[in-house]
């Protein structure tokens, strides 16, 4: 396994961070000896530990265009005269479920702007706070690439994330590096909220009950996006297509020695 940190100094931003992915990416980046400012809805609900000069906190509700701009106002005033490293869009939410027929035009713009507006404006905005070579990483899912019944309102933000680090990978390949990373069924709190559902509203529900002892541990998946964050050289990090964890390839670099997955294909 490799560990030489490619990533430029400087401090990273993670959003999503009160749980799941984000919260443990952020120990991992504090272990890696990261400055981290992490962003989170509400600061009362996150259980990461008491924030020093190396964890920062800033909270911002991304699913409403204001909140969104008080993301980069906290961020801007929580980095300083220090410099941007990476950026990570891991802030997500599957709910809620069901066909589109079922949702309002404001819990579509909700899940649009959470998803897929907030990454493209973080990074645009943050991109004069970044040092050269800067990376940006957008948590994506194969919902981002399949459409699945039920799911219509993840799927189509996602989707429109996956063209959004496509346009930054297009119009701004010297100011930021843009790659894209789809973590697998990871045994989080979004995972349950796809068991739970009541089938007879949410069919898949059926599909992720049944699917529950293949998830992924979460530090695990942690492990395979902070090797791509920090041990990636610049020529493979900004690939197009999405990183994936099921991606036998790169196991050897990331994947520790005895660990192997039980369900290689989905
Ligand atoms: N778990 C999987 O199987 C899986 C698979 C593929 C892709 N992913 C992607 O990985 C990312 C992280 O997922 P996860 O499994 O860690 O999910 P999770 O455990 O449900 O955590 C989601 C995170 O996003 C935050 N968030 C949700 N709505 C927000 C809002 N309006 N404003 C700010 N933050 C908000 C949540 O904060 P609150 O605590 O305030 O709600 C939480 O910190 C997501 O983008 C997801 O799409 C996950």
């Amino acid at each position: 396994m490799s560990q030489i940190d490619q990533l430029p100094a400087g401090v990273v931003v993670v959003t999503g961070t009160s749980r799941g992915l984000g919260r443990e990416l952020v120990n991992q980046l504090r272990q890696r000896g990261r400055s981290v400012i992490a962003v989170v809805r509400r600061i009362v609900s996150c259980t990461l530990p008491a924030h020093d000069d190396d964890l920062q906190m800033v909270e911002a509700d991304l699913s409403t265009p204001a909140g969104i701009e008080a993301a980069i106002e906290g961020i801007e005033l929580a980095l300083g005269p220090r410099s941007l490293a990476a950026l990570v869009n891991g802030a997500g939410a599957v709910t809620p479920v069901g066909p589109l027929v079922a949702h309002s035009s404001n819990a579509m713009t909700a899940a649009l702007t959470l998803m897929a507006i907030a990454p493209a404006r973080l990074s645009v905005a943050l991109a004069q706070r970044m040092v050269p070579a800067a990376r940006v990483l957008n948590l994506s899912t194969r919902s981002a690439h399949e459409t699945f019944p039920g799911l219509s309102l993840y799927c189509m933000s996602k989707h429109a994330l996956h063209s959004v680090s496509r346009s930054l990978q297009l119009e701004c390949p010297t100011t930021m590096a843009v790659a894209e990373l789809i973590p697998g069924e990871v045994d989080t709190d979004m995972q349950s909220d796809l068991r739970t559902p009541d089938p007879a509203d949410f069919k898949m529900a059926e599909f992720f009950r049944m699917n529950q002892p293949n998830l992924i541990p979460t530090g695990l998946a942690v492990a395979f996006i902070a090797w791509v964050l920090l041990d990636t050289s610049p020529d493979d990090y900004a690939r197009t297509d999405p990183w994936y964890v099921y991606d036998a390839s790169t196991h050897p670099q990331w994947l520790p020695q005895g660990v192997a997955f039980n369900y290689p294909e989905p």
